[in-house]
């Protein structure tokens, strides 16, 4: 079976290289508009949405998160941290954070439903996106805290996910392997 919904859930794949062209204001209330239509516990809707467009404050978040991700047990992570010419945000120019309130009832189920929407919402208008969880160790300490003041995110809300925003450099990029053996049916 094939329709728009299911064609543009197929052909969503993370984008990981943009090209300067500015993503529009129109474009970026389209794709916010689908993340609040995203369902969440209770209806609380507790999800805040922050559109960084400042270039500089994208690239001390960059700097941060690779300092904080250096510092972990990971060995991949690690040295994509240690790579001078990597950017966590691969130079997308947009980059939405999305918080929820910490008290919300499944906020991080609610925040992450959101987020799918957006990269939804992103491949139907012809937009690229990619999921970025790295912009999590900028938040982390001291330094995390005043991130966190300088975006003006409301009281007891913090950052769960973000999504690089940008038009896409190249047309496609290779669909990674999905496991198939993943379904039980109990008839
Ligand atoms: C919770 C979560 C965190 C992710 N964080 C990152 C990230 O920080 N950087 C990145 O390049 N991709 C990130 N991704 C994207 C995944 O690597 C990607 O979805 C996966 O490799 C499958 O590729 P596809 O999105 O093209 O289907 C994240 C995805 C999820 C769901």
């Amino acid at each position: 079976m094939v329709n728009d919904v299911l064609a543009a859930i197929k052909r969503r794949r993370s984008i990981r290289a943009f090209t300067e062209a500015p993503v529009t204001v129109e474009e970026v209330q389209t794709v916010l508009e689908a993340a609040v239509y995203a369902p969440s516990a209770g209806n609380q809707q507790l999800w805040h949405f922050t559109v960084i467009q400042n270039q500089q404050l994208l690239a001390d978040l960059n700097v941060r998160a690779k300092a904080g991700a250096a510092q972990i047990d990971n060995e991949h992570i690690q040295q994509l941290a240690k790579n001078e010419k990597f950017n966590i945000f691969y130079g997308a120019s947009t980059v939405i954070l999305v918080s929820g309130k910490v008290d919300g009832m499944a906020i991080e189920a609610d925040c992450a439903a959101a987020t799918q929407n957006i990269l939804l919402a992103a491949e139907s208008i012809g937009l690229g996106a990619c999921w970025i969880n790295l912009i999590l160790f900028a938040f982390a300490g001291e330094a995390g805290k005043q991130f966190s003041q300088q975006l003006g995110l409301p009281p007891r809300y913090k950052p769960f996910y973000s999504v690089a925003l940008g038009h896409k450099k190249v047309d496609s990029v290779n669909i990674p392997h999905r496991k198939k053996d993943v379904v039980n049916y109990i008839k």
